[in-house]
């Protein structure tokens, strides 16, 4: 939203008062004087008239290392969702930016910012997540080209795009993709007729699972990983 309709649109002062307290430096968007109406502000801009604060929301970012046994949920009439394991005082107001089945672990993102969350979940161009995934059965180094080649999912009637398989041992792997259908990994190695036993999130994007989160446990995200996303 533009800044003067934000202004006007509180009521208190009439169109051309508001170009005025503008001009006259009295309005602040994050801290700074700003003069211009046109300026372009979110739900989340702190906004000041005189230095009274009239809007300022916090958006939250977090990274969750998700633990198994989890829905990716904001309520569940039988299991425990993730939002039980966020104490954080904005909570009823988060969102999840993505999801992961109740047995997968790893990086599992939360936010109050709906553009955000967009970002990461609606892109053009996918962005990447990487798994690392253990098998009931040896992967054999074929798979790779298999997947490179993409899989067909016929209740979609669509071929997986590209995917970039990392043979680590016998039955473990690193899964690079680039969309998210839904148990994606799971149905792909089902089509080359194996069963993933466990299935772990590592990063998503350029934004990677915090080494230092034990499971069940959260962080913010600092300024340069939201901005990963965009804001
Ligand atoms: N693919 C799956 O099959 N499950 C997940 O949790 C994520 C990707």
């Amino acid at each position: 939203m533009r800044l003067d309709k934000f202004l006007t649109r509180r009521g208190t002062h009439p169109c051309k008062e508001v170009s005025r307290l503008l001009q006259d430096g009295r309005v602040r968007v994050d801290g700074a004087v700003e003069t211009r109406g046109l300026r372009r502000i979110s739900r989340f801009s702190r906004i000041e008239l005189d230095r009274e604060i009239l809007q300022a929301q916090d958006a939250v970012h977090l990274m969750l290392h998700k633990p198994a046994g989890y829905l990716s949920a904001t309520t569940d009439p039988q299991h425990p969702t993730v939002m039980e394991l966020i104490d954080h005082p904005l909570r009823d107001e988060l969102h999840l930016a993505g999801r992961l089945d109740r047995a997968s672990t790893g990086l599992l993102l939360l936010t109050n910012n709906g553009r955000w969350s967009k970002a990461v979940t609606e892109p053009l161009e996918e962005i990447s997540k990487v798994y690392r995934v253990t098998t009931r059965d040896e992967i054999p180094p074929e798979t790779a080209a298999i997947f490179a080649a993409g899989i067909y999912f016929a209740y979609e009637d669509l071929t997986t795009r590209p995917a970039l398989l990392e043979i680590i041992a016998e039955r473990e792997a690193r899964l690079t993709i680039h969309e998210g259908r839904y148990h994606q990994v799971k149905r792909m190695f089902h089509a080359v007729g194996n069963q993933v036993l466990s299935l772990h999130r590592e990063s998503i994007g350029p934004l990677v699972l915090d080494h230092s989160l034990p499971p069940g446990k959260f962080r913010p995200l600092t300024a340069a990983e939201v901005a990963f996303f965009g804001r």
